[in-house]
């Protein structure tokens, strides 16, 4: 196979992840892996300076295909609210807001981002600030989106942090792009973050998410040569493991915990994103732990006590093939994706990275009622550019 020449990221970039994030996890008898913490592991921020290395990173083709992926339904699902004013958007697990220019460019009334990762929701910040004429309100809020003890609707409802505020703050768009796996580690987190989803969102309006697609995973995946208790699939950028016992869980309905769709975890590494390789660890892989999202349990659930319709569940390559087919959504793909890959990406390379995409489905539900007839504003005089961290004032 062709070898591919080193796009990771310049030597100054590489983050340094301490000893004490880590830890190393037995799958099998011979097979052991490095495992950090979700939050040690997501802040892969390679700064301005870095946009370069960036735009070389090894899996540009990925990145580029989700911004796209997330920019349709984004549009989408802004186009089917039945009034045509200007969405108000929660953005749960916003990392540093790369979603942003997204509702930027679509014309939001106001946007609030929650993320627990403080630098990150910095960064978010940052990035508004850095763009002229923002005329909308804006919340960023460092918190867990699946903390049961502080729910979306108590924290807005803060009258010390939100004292300018005279309307209840709503939603038309609840939005999670790439998270929702951390959220079915347990029962408390799933229902907490159902909550936030739903109890701010205006009847007919839309939550949409993208996340691990749980069936498509689970059927690839195999024993590796090298054991049969190695379960695993890969390729040069990416990796899910599963340790032996999770697996069973899965498979197998008389295994010990099976039967429960929560927790149901695997192990994640992506070459120059995740995982990020350890300065002194020799290049060996660093996974951060996610979890399958079942998806007939989430719709039930969802429906039964969140009052959220599934309206759509697409892998993500079908929801591509089904939305090129509109002149904009083509264009859109030839300048976000098509033409703006590196010379040295091989069609090898693509070909890897579009069996990843082939890995997450899109989802969207939609909340029951009648949507309200209103003149849509946002939510009054208030700074543009508000920021609250939960832990400040619990
Ligand atoms: C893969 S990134 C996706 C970021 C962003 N949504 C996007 O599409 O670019 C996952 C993000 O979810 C955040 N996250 C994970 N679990 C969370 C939780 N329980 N509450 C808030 N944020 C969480 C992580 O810190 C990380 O920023």
């Amino acid at each position: 196979m062709e070898s591919l020449p080193d796009y990771s990221l310049k030597p100054k970039d590489v983050i340094t992840i301490d000893d004490s994030d880590l830890t190393t996890v037995p799958l099998s008898t011979d097979v052991s892996i490095l495992v950090a913490r979700q939050d040690v592991f997501y802040d892969d921020d390679i700064g301005e300076e870095g946009k370069e290395s960036r735009e070389f990173s090894e899996i540009i083709f990925l990145r580029k295909f989700n911004n796209w992926i997330k920019t349709v339904l984004i549009n989408k699902y802004c186009d089917s609210l039945s009034f045509k004013n200007m969405p108000s958007v929660l953005d749960l697990c916003a990392g540093k807001g790369g979603d942003l220019p997204k509702w930027i460019f679509r014309g939001v009334s106001h946007y609030v981002a929650m993320e627990y990762q403080d630098s990150l929701i910095q960064k978010g910040m940052q990035r508004l600030k850095q763009q002229r004429n923002i005329k909308f309100p804006s919340i960023f809020i460092v918190h867990d989106a699946g903390d049961p003890n502080t729910l979306v609707d108590k924290v807005l409802d803060n009258r010390d942090l939100f004292r300018n505020i005279k309307k209840k703050i709503v939603f038309d768009i609840v939005s999670c792009q790439f998270s929702m796996h951390y959220l079915y580690e347990s029962e408390t987190k799933l229902r907490a973050f159902l909550h936030n989803v739903s109890c701010r969102l205006e009847p007919g309006g839309f939550y949409i998410a993208t996340t691990v697609d749980a069936e498509k995973v689970v059927s690839l995946m195999r024993t590796t040569e090298s054991g049969r208790r190695e379960l695993c699939i890969s390729n040069r950028f990416y990796s899910i493991r599963f340790g032996q016992e999770e697996y069973s869980k899965i498979v197998d309905p008389s295994a010990p915990g099976s039967g429960s769709p929560y927790g149901l975890k695997f192990y994640f590494y992506l070459k120059d994103a995740v995982g990020r390789h350890r300065q002194s660890d020799e290049g060996r892989p660093v996974y951060v732990p996610e979890y399958l999202v079942p998806i007939d349990h989430l719709e039930q659930i969802a429906s039964e006590e969140f009052e959220l319709e599934l309206v759509e569940k697409k892998n993500l390559l079908e929801f591509y093939q089904e939305n090129l087919e509109l002149g904009k959504n083509q264009h859109l793909f030839d300048r976000m994706v098509a033409s703006s890959l590196h010379d040295n990406l091989t069609d090898q390379d693509i070909q890897e990275q579009w069996e990843i995409c082939g890995l997450y489905l899109v989802l969207a539900f939609r909340k029951r009622g009648k949507a309200p007839f209103r003149q849509r504003d946002n939510f009054g005089n208030f700074d543009l550019i508000r920021y609250a961290n939960v832990k400040d004032w619990r």
